[in-house]
């Protein structure tokens, strides 16, 4: 895969419709290469550390082989909130200056539910498990999987509210090995193949290295006061302690 040391950048040129069912009003807008991208708003209520979340983890899930549509910056200049009826959707864009986060939109994809006829082999399912155990994210349940199915393959989005613990001040050496029962919720749960031998697959990929290159592709100033660095040694403690991958193990063999 190419090494890319910063995300491509897109200036926006209409903002086309509010997706409704994302809870942080996301938007489908339109930028100068003609494409259409799901925009993550910077000045939306969940704050700048949604946008880290979004792009350490989804370019950590690509870079281990995991389908995530492309991560670009969305650059909104706010004049373009004017011809915006609805005050809500103003508001955000006007507080929307500057780099947001733009994900590819996939035309005519469907949301992925566990009930449906098609359904992911088990080492992709525990692949999946894994690294949501690994960046305890939160946001992969039944009720809400993120999951996308879009050309017979699963596709990955809505990392915001991974790395949780980031909101409360990310201490790696006291927070690396916290346990996330919440894996136990985890959509892809029934479907996973041993979690440990995802382990050993993806855990020897997760060096320092990757998570250095993943954690430069976030735009400086959405870190605000934040390292980067912290994020790295988060991710590397947690991934060599392996805790959160026999927790996840034990999850699985109970549910
Ligand atoms: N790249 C994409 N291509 C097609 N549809 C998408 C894409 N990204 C998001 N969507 C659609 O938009 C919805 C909202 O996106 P997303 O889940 O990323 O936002 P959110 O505000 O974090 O949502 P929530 O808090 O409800 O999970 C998704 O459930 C999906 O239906
Ligand atoms: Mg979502």
């Amino acid at each position: 895969m190419a090494i890319t040391t910063s995300l491509r950048s897109v200036t926006a040129t209409r903002y086309v419709t509010p997706l409704r069912e994302g809870g942080s009003l996301p938007g489908l807008v339109e930028a100068d290469d003609d494409g259409l991208y799901v925009t993550k708003f910077r000045g939306a209520g969940q704050g700048l550390r949604a946008l880290v979340a979004e792009v350490i983890v989804g370019e950590l899930a690509r870079h281990l082989g995991l389908l995530v549509p492309e991560l670009v910056t969305v650059e909104i200049d706010p004049a373009l909130g004017a011809a915006e009826p609805d005050p809500e959707i103003q508001e955000l864009i006007t507080a929307s200056r500057g780099p947001n986060l733009g994900v590819d939109f996939l035309p005519a994809a469907l949301p992925y539910t566990p009930a449906g006829a098609w359904a992911p082999d088990s080492a992709l399912a525990a692949d999946i498990v894994w690294l949501d155990a690994l960046t305890t994210n939160v946001d992969r349940t039944p009720r809400n999987p993120n999951l996308l199915l879009w050309h017979r393959r699963l596709w990955l989005i809505d990392h915001g509210a991974a790395l949780y613990l980031q909101h409360g001040g990310l201490v790696p050496s006291e927070h690396a090995e916290r346990p996330f029962p919440l894996i136990a919720e985890h959509v892809l749960l029934p479907r996973a193949g041993s979690i440990l031998e995802a382990n050993e697959r993806l855990g020897p990929r997760v060096d320092r290295a990757l998570l250095r290159t993943v954690a430069a592709l976030v735009p400086k100033d959405w870190f605000a006061g934040d390292d980067a660095e912290t994020y790295v040694e988060y991710l590397a403690r947690r991934s060599s302690a392996e805790t959160f991958a026999e927790e996840a193990e034990r999850a699985r063999l109970d549910a």
